[in-house]
């Protein structure tokens, strides 16, 4: 359930009209719901009442410091995966001991700045990643609290870009080799280990996978208890799928996930983490562009949108499938005929939908792409020298600019012409 729906005609987020909202900051940009985003948080929180836990939204998912303090406030953890998302988290006030670090790659650099700053853990994902964390922890006289994030080759049953619990992909400790590099982590200087970790992908819309996964998980908790580690913490990643495709079966609810965690890990005594990015955030964003064109083609007609690919990669980088619909309500019964849509950029991967089928919609219209609130904006780029599009938070009947669009000027000064050429 997201707050995107039709008022008198109109397509508005909460109770703002998406047409004010466009006639204030121009097309194309992006669009949240506040109570959306509020409302899936809770879903979680609700799903994991039964024990002690923290939900770490996955910032990746979305990164707008004003999404970050409005779940901040309501309570949420930060999952980062680089310094860059450490620095937002916490500059929307979330505190050291509610964010963890995940990624393969910490530099140790980024490493220091967060054992300063203060940290909830860091998910390991090797062994010289291990190593160096001891070592740039006993350096500075602290002590890292580490999970090793154990990879428990399970298929996701996602798309191949976005699987990472499978053994031929480069996330984690192999879960076989898991009690050897536990016993590592034992040994070393600097290093708490409070528990284990583990993520399998992302738009996962079976549950079979992460009760799997959660199984091989509780099974290894016993064995590490055994070998003596106090293993009290169990992060169990992010993944949960949103309903894309509205005609599509709806993937499972919260609540079921919560309770596949209850059946799998709940009766071991460990604190729950969980890192949801994309079932908080993406139903809480719409992507709003306006026609440019229609452009009727050998047999086929594009629309041609104000929108392109590096405003929203999704579609060209994933084949991603995102609902596409007219911001001024079409009328019940109207002949809909079949489209391309497609942005400016020139390239033919930058193409949205092909064969679409749409309402009648000209130059000028605006039209929303749903479902945009996850790896939207984050993964926008200026290619073709586009400016990065504007981002909006709306609350009941009030939106405010939680992002600038920025100037050409300002584009344009961050480069320089060295003084020889
Ligand atoms: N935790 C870790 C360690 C992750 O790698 C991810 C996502 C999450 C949590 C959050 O997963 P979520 O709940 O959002 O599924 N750009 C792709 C998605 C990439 C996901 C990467 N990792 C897309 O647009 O579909």
């Amino acid at each position: 359930m997201d707050h995107f729906t039709y008022s008198n005609g109109i397509l508005h987020a909460e109770d703002v009209s998406i047409t004010d909202i466009a006639t204030t900051v121009g097309t194309p940009f992006y669009a949240y719901s506040a109570a959306t985003l509020t409302r899936h948080f809770q879903l979680f929180q609700e799903a994991l009442a039964w024990t002690d836990h923290l939900v770490c939204f996955a910032i990746k998912s979305n990164s707008n410091l004003a999404v970050l303090k409005l779940l901040g406030d309501l309570g949420a953890g930060m999952d980062v995966v680089s310094i860059g998302e450490y620095h937002r988290a916490k500059a929307a006030g979330v505190p050291g001991e509610r964010i963890v670090f995940s990624g393969v790659g910490k530099t140790r650099e980024e490493i220091a700045l967060a054992l300063q700053g203060g940290i909830r853990q860091f998910n390991v994902e090797s062994e010289p990643e291990l190593e160096a964390i001891s070592q740039i922890a006993s350096g500075m006289g602290v002590t890292a609290p580490i999970a090793l994030r154990v990879n428990p080759d399970v298929d996701a049953k996602t798309h191949e870009k976005i699987a990472t619990g499978k053994s031929e992909n480069k996330f984690g400790i192999p879960i076989a080799k898991a009690r050897t590099v536990y016993a590592l982590a034992a040994r070393l200087p600097g290093i708490d280990v409070v528990g284990i970790d583990v993520h399998i992908g992302s738009q996962l819309t079976d549950l079979e996978p992460f009760e799997l996964a959660f199984t091989k998980v509780a099974d290894l908790t016993r064995a590490l208890r055994e070998d003596g580690h106090n293993i009290r913490r169990l992060d169990l990643g992010g993944g949960l799928g949103i309903p894309y495709e509205r005609s599509n079966d709806a993937p499972p609810l919260p609540i079921e996930y919560g309770q596949v965690i209850q059946r799998t890990v709940g009766d071991l005594g460990c604190e729950i983490e969980i890192e949801p990015g994309r079932l908080i955030s993406g139903n809480a964003g719409v992507l709003v562009s306006s026609v440019i064109y229609l452009k009727q083609g050998d047999g086929r007609n594009f629309l041609i949108l104000d929108a392109a690919m590096n405003d929203l990669v999704r579609p060209s980088m994933y084949g991603a499938y995102h609902d596409i619909i007219p911001v001024v309500q079409a009328e019940a019964g109207v002949e809909q005929s079949a489209m391309d849509i497609v942005g400016p950029v020139c390239e033919t991967g930058d193409t949205f939908a092909k064969g679409r089928n749409m309402p009648p919609v000209g130059p000028g219209d605006l039209v929303a792409f749903r479902s945009a609130g996850a790896y939207g904006a984050v993964m926008a780029s200026e290619y073709n020298s586009r400016p990065l599009i504007p981002e909006v938070l709306v609350q009941g009947d009030h939106f405010a600019v939680i992002r600038q669009r920025p100037s050409f000027e300002e584009m344009l000064s961050r480069d320089s012409i060295p003084e020889w050429l």
